[in-house]
């Protein structure tokens, strides 16, 4: 039998809560939410009232991702850890990330709610920056809060030419204090992300939620095209040494080196012309290359073919290629013990045998925690045809609903 306290009519609060975050944007016409702007400590600072309210004792690490804690039914328990981040991509989707924040805060409130209390603490955090998009850092927060920052990205700067250090300042943190474990690494007993699916198979075959099984492995970098600026009325076209008509040839190489099969993909997300002029040949190109797969290995593979075709390209073009890889982070299998936890709460809550098991293609905070705990992802149904990292996306009511209900159900098992 399913757990009754989560059946508390809570999905059309999260819709609410997950649409009023939405209206927290770095932009008047769409969502997007970056690291430490206005809009991103405004949700900083909503998310952790929420928090409050649910009942639980909120702080803000060093990096300003919030954290709420709920405590055990006896001191010194175990931490069950969960979250999700809460910035965006650009002109991205309003549930992408806050959905494994809003749902697990769901279930405290409604424990809460009761009084009840739980054989392990229970752990919210609120990634403060996961997709990077203003500073190029992908899982900046989750890496702080396991005590592996890197502090050469405090250096990096935004496109306005902010650094990371500046913002953090800005925003009232002290860089210098990103010292070691921002919680308590040696009490977790695991770490659990709900997130939305981002793809159409749960759409697809007419289920709410799923277990995730696995995390595939990705990397990104910056490749930098130097060529010859010059006149475009008078060079001629076979003696030039055109960085853009270079880059053009090496991302589709790419593309075609990563749709070689398998679970190879491979994305240029961005690409800009320096010092760009309609009569100008172009000089220099800078474009980014995001490159995953299912495991490490064959990454790898896919990298060192699309690679050695864009070096290929460039010999044959006169130009010059730099490479630099701007992050990394290996594929991460969930715990067994945990699928299989979340699988039979599902089951509970759908009423239509085996849940559906699935790995995923897009990264999480999860694969970070992977590195100091037992992890475990459930996924739920995204709309409008499975589209995400789009202002498109979409969750039903009524499958947020189950989440909390099949989460609050988890948490009960799992602690009992
Ligand atoms: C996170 O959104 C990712 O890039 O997979
Ligand atoms: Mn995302
Ligand atoms: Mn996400």
């Amino acid at each position: 039998m399913e757990d009754r306290t989560f059946d508390c009519a809570a999905g059309r609060e999260f819709i609410a809560r997950a649409e009023e975050l939405g209206r927290l944007s770095d932009s008047p016409h769409h969502y997007t939410r970056t690291y430490l702007t206005h809009a991103h400590r405004e949700a900083a600072r909503r998310i952790a009232q929420w928090m409050g309210e649910a009942g639980m004792r909120v702080r803000v690490d060093a990096v300003g991702s919030v954290i709420g804690r709920y405590e055990a039914a006896s001191p010194g328990a175990r931490t069950l850890l969960m979250g999700s981040h809460f910035d965006s991509v650009r002109n991205g989707g309003k549930f992408d990330g806050v959905m494994g924040i809003l749902v697990p805060v769901a279930c405290v409130a409604a424990l809460s709610r009761e009084g009840r209390r739980l054989p392990v603490a229970i752990e919210v955090a609120a990634f403060a920056d996961e997709e990077g998009a203003r500073f190029q850092t992908s899982f900046l927060a989750s890496r702080a809060l396991v005590g592996r920052f890197d502090p050469a990205l405090l250096a990096r700067a935004d496109a306005d030419g902010v650094t990371l250090a500046q913002a953090m300042r800005e925003a009232g943190l002290d860089p210098e204090a990103i010292r070691g474990p921002q919680v308590d690494l040696a009490s977790l007993a695991a770490y659990v992300e709900v997130h939305i699916e981002q793809g159409p198979v749960l759409l697809g075959e007419g289920r709410s939620l799923g277990v995730v099984t696995s995390i595939a492995a990705g990397t990104r970098h910056w490749l930098t095209v130097r060529g010859v600026a010059g006149h475009a009325g008078t060079v001629p076209m076979a003696m030039r040494h055109d960085a853009l008509a270079a880059a053009c040839e090496m991302v589709l190489a790419i593309e075609r080196r990563c749709a070689a099969g398998g679970s190879r993909v491979g994305t240029v997300g961005m690409l800009e012309v320096k010092d760009g002029t309609g009569n100008v040949i172009p000089g220099e190109v800078r474009f980014s290359a995001d490159i995953r797969a299912a495991d490490d290995e064959t990454l790898a593979g896919a990298e060192r073919e699309a690679f050695a075709e864009c070096d290929a390209i460039a010999a044959r073009r006169g130009v010059r290629l730099e490479r630099a890889r701007t992050h990394s982070v290996k594929a991460a299998p969930c715990a067994q013990g945990l699928q299989d936890g979340l699988a039979a709460s599902i089951e509970r809550v759908e009423g239509a045998g085996p849940a559906r098991r699935l790995p995923s293609g897009a990264g999480h905070d999860a694969m970070i925690l992977a590195d100091v705990t037992d992890v475990g992802m459930m996924f739920v149904r995204c709309g409008a045809g499975g589209v995400s990292h789009n202002p498109a996306e979409t969750v039903s009511a009524e499958d947020a609903e189950r989440a909390i209900r099949a989460l609050g159900d988890f948490l009960v098992r799992f602690a009992g």
